[in-house]
């Protein structure tokens, strides 16, 4: 962690007004703790962009398990990537339905395929990609 460095933001009054009304509804107290995460959050994007960084991703598929070659698919598409997945949880969520949420971990431009395999594979209702990062590139 580097040493804290205070700085100057000169901003239009009204840009201020909804940058305070943004950060009040997301739930912080301060300019300065919204400020980092932001800046935390492009650059998590940047490191995505290029795609060659270690990063992490969590995906979550709602299916049908009644259709019967679907679980399947998923499971196969995971084994095939078996050093890309970290953990992966399924919730009955009723009797037809069921949730999985996966953890993916690796080169960024991998697991991005992957995730997006894995929600793109027909018969899944509802799926998303969620990325985030290691959190070793940020203080
Ligand atoms: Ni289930």
């Amino acid at each position: 962690m580097g040493s804290l460095t205070r700085f100057g933001v000169s901003l239009d009054s009204n840009l201020l007004e909804k940058f305070d009304a943004l950060i009040s509804a997301r739930g912080y107290t301060n300019r300065s703790e919204a400020l980092r995460d932001m800046i935390r959050d492009q650059l998590i994007k940047e490191d995505w962009k290029a795609g060659s960084k270690e990063a992490v991703a969590a995906v979550s598929l709602v299916y049908d398990h009644h259709e019967l070659e679907l679980p399947k698919r998923l499971t196969d598409l995971q084994h095939e990537h078996h050093g890309l997945v970290v953990s992966a949880l399924h919730v009955h969520l009723t009797h037809h339905h069921c949730l999985e949420i996966l953890v993916l971990r690796g080169r960024g431009d991998r697991i991005k395929k992957l995730g997006h395999s894995l929600v793109g594979t027909n018969g899944i209702k509802h799926g998303e990609v969620f990325f985030t990062t290691t959190g070793d590139t940020l203080e």
